[in-house]
């Protein structure tokens, strides 16, 4: 800089080239070597800084030729320092984030681990177990979801006050375009379906553990690029917990002194086998991946229920059996004759609810009617 500029504060220097940013050029177009000089102060010699203030993305002629006018008025590049005690004198808002505070916060957000949802669950004195309703792919819009039963589902939970039920997602069809649309199309807006799932949820919300959310729920968002969940928004609604896609809970139950710890682990669900042998197998891959007492899915439409079982050693070092739990949950979409489910013969399968005991016994976790 010049004798005359030497006392131009950073302030002073973004002020003047301020007009000039993103304008590429324009700055040594009409301020000529000045141009040049305030820009080397303002990047204290970075070219990647003085390529960023004149946005550029890419160039490989445009930092030479920065870097020669420079030289040729006695300045010399510098490597831009990573992590600058102070933040960019550049910062185009007030209350912007500097390099040194981003760099905090993205370590703090990476430095996390996954966590499970706990959740305590305290029992009349002397139950056996706990019950744990879990539903799936309801499927709220078209004229194929069976909504009577998802009402008699909510009526049955309201009814058993100790019971507790957890939401695996697909509760919103959405399928407003599609191979599906035009055999069974949405006969809600997707603002009534939600209605409809806030007016059927919110007497049983305070017996929910949680909601998944499927893939159908995003489909409309995922089609317009939106980051929205519509489960989120109806979890928030509720005032629930929103468990994403996939996840573990712990459950601790007690029951007077009775206490015992479980460990459930669920997933929406996904690909698209039509015979049992993929759902097992998928269940299966969830237990080989995932450490829990039981393993839930929707998604697939048809209950199956499966026990698998393995040799381990108890504390006192005797062989015994660890058995866990696979269930797939059904839904609530009929086969309607007509629709595209029909035409590609898709097995109408039972619809509802599948319930499983969590008992506060033995360490077992079993399907409702198969506790002895
Ligand atoms: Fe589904
Ligand atoms: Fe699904």
């Amino acid at each position: 800089m010049s004798d005359k500029d030497a006392g131009l504060s950073p302030q002073d220097i973004l002020a003047e080239l301020e007009p000039y940013r993103g304008r590429k050029g324009a700055y040594k177009r009409e301020l000529g070597d000045r141009g040049l000089l305030l820009l080397h102060a303002l990047c204290d010699g970075s070219l990647q800084g003085a390529m960023e203030f004149l946005g550029y993305a890419q160039s490989r002629s445009v930092p030479e030729a920065i870097k020669n006018n420079w030289a040729r008025l006695g300045l010399s590049v510098k490597q831009r320092d990573s992590s600058p005690a102070m933040p960019e004198p550049w910062l185009r808002f007030q209350g912007g984030e500097s390099t040194e505070e981003l760099h905090k916060r993205y370590l703090k957000a990476t430095s996390g681990a996954d966590r499970a949802y706990e959740y305590s669950w305290e029992l009349p004195r002397g139950r056996k177990f706990a019950r744990l309703v879990l539903v799936a792919d309801t499927h709220l819009g078209p004229r194929s979801m069976d909504y009577p039963l998802w009402v008699q589902t909510c009526e049955d939970i309201a009814c058993d006050k100790h019971c507790r039920w957890l939401g695996l997602g697909d509760y919103f069809n959405l399928s407003h375009s599609g191979k599906h649309t035009e055999s069974d199309p949405e006969i809600l807006t997707f603002e009534q379906c939600f209605e409809l799932a806030l007016h059927t949820m919110r007497p049983i919300a305070p017996q929910c553990i949680g909601v998944h959310s499927g893939n159908h729920d995003r489909r409309v968002a995922r089609q317009a690029q939106l980051d929205f969940d519509p489960v989120q928004a109806l979890a928030r609604e509720l005032r629930v917990p929103y468990l994403g896609y996939d996840g573990f809970v712990r459950y601790t139950l007690t029951a007077g002194k009775r206490a015992r710890s479980y460990t459930g682990y669920h997933h929406h669900g996904l690909g698209g086998g039509k015979k049992r042998g993929y759902t097992l197998n998928k269940l299966a891959e969830f237990a080989e991946t995932h450490r829990a007492d039981y393993y839930a899915m929707g998604h697939l439409h048809e209950e199956t229920i499966a026990s698998q079982s393995a040799h381990r050693l108890d504390k006192d070092g005797r062989v015994e059996l660890g058995t866990v739990l696979l269930v797939a949950v059904s839904s609530y979409q009929r086969v309607l004759s007509g629709t595209h489910a029909a035409n590609v013969n898709v097995r109408p399968a039972e619809l509802g609810a599948s319930i499983i005991h969590l008992h506060l016994g033995e360490p077992k976790v079993v399907a409702e009617g198969k506790d002895e």
